[in-house]
């Protein structure tokens, strides 16, 4: 499955990966992550890494503009579908790794993007101070998480048992501020094409009965608001920090 020592399996697309490409799909209609992301640190013309990269979704939509894509993910089922995904775009590299371990050279890489993976405050600083390894002093890392206060996703993330490893909103902002990062909050959505889609989505992210209560709230609806929160780490200020 994975060598890596610091590889902690994601059940929701390993487990489900069909549904989990669904749920990206569903992922941000308005591109108000997407607008976010390209203001806190623009890929076009630069190299980009997606740390965690899992089936490689985002691939693609990075290379669009960027010079070179990398994708490194631990999980070996992953890291194929990764491949196809990239398969046919000679700008796209797709490599084994973890956040601990980058298979990449010093000072190699523009803008580094962890979306969902590894980065969940307080136990990442071992994967901080390797991203800064890779990083360029001109570039800037991008962590992907969720806001634990704000929109419908919130909600349930707060209810659920099986979101407890991601931490408290306080505990993760008082981290990555203590690192050098500044938090920004982007609303977004999930838009599916029906309620039973986001029904089926939601039940590879929640327990049963946290999916059975919010469908029960929330008869047949297609969409929920969903907030991120994007910690930005600048390559040429990060590293004087003391990555815990
Ligand atoms: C929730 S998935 C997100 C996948 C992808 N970033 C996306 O948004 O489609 C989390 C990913 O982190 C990967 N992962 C697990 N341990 C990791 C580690 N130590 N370093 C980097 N990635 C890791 C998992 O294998 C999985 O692909």
């Amino acid at each position: 499955m994975s060598t890596f020592p610091d590889f902690v399996r994601a059940a929701n697309i390993a487990d489900n990966p069909d549904t989990y490409q669904r749920e990206n799909e569903a992922i941000d209609p308005s591109g108000a992550l997407w607008n976010g992301l390209r203001q806190a640190a623009d890929w076009a013309g630069r190299t980009v890494l997606d740390l965690g990269c899992g089936s490689g979704f985002w691939l693609p939509r990075y290379a669009e503009t960027a010079a070179r894509v990398t994708g490194v993910e631990p999980d070996d089922t992953l890291l194929e579908r990764a491949r196809d995904a990239a398969a046919g775009d000679p700008t796209i590299d797709v490599l084994p790794g973890s956040a601990e371990r980058l298979p990449l050279a010093d000072h190699s890489v523009d803008v580094v993007h962890a979306r969902f993976a590894y980065f969940f405050a307080p136990r990442c600083g071992p994967g901080l101070r390797e991203v800064l390894r890779v990083l360029r002093p001109t570039g800037t890392f991008v962590v992907i998480d969720n806001d634990l206060r704000h929109g419908e996703f919130a909600e349930l993330l707060r209810e659920s048992p099986w979101a407890a490893p991601q931490g408290t909103a306080d505990v993760t902002d008082a981290w990555w501020v203590d690192h050098g990062a500044r938090r920004v909050e982007v609303m977004s959505a999930w838009s599916c094409a029906s309620g039973a889609d986001l029904e089926s989505i939601l039940r590879i992210e929640f327990p049963a009965e946290a999916v059975d209560a919010w469908v029960r709230r929330h008869p047949g609806q297609a969409s929920l608001s969903y907030g991120y929160a994007l910690f930005v780490v600048d390559g040429s200020t990060g590293d004087a920090r003391p990555a815990r």
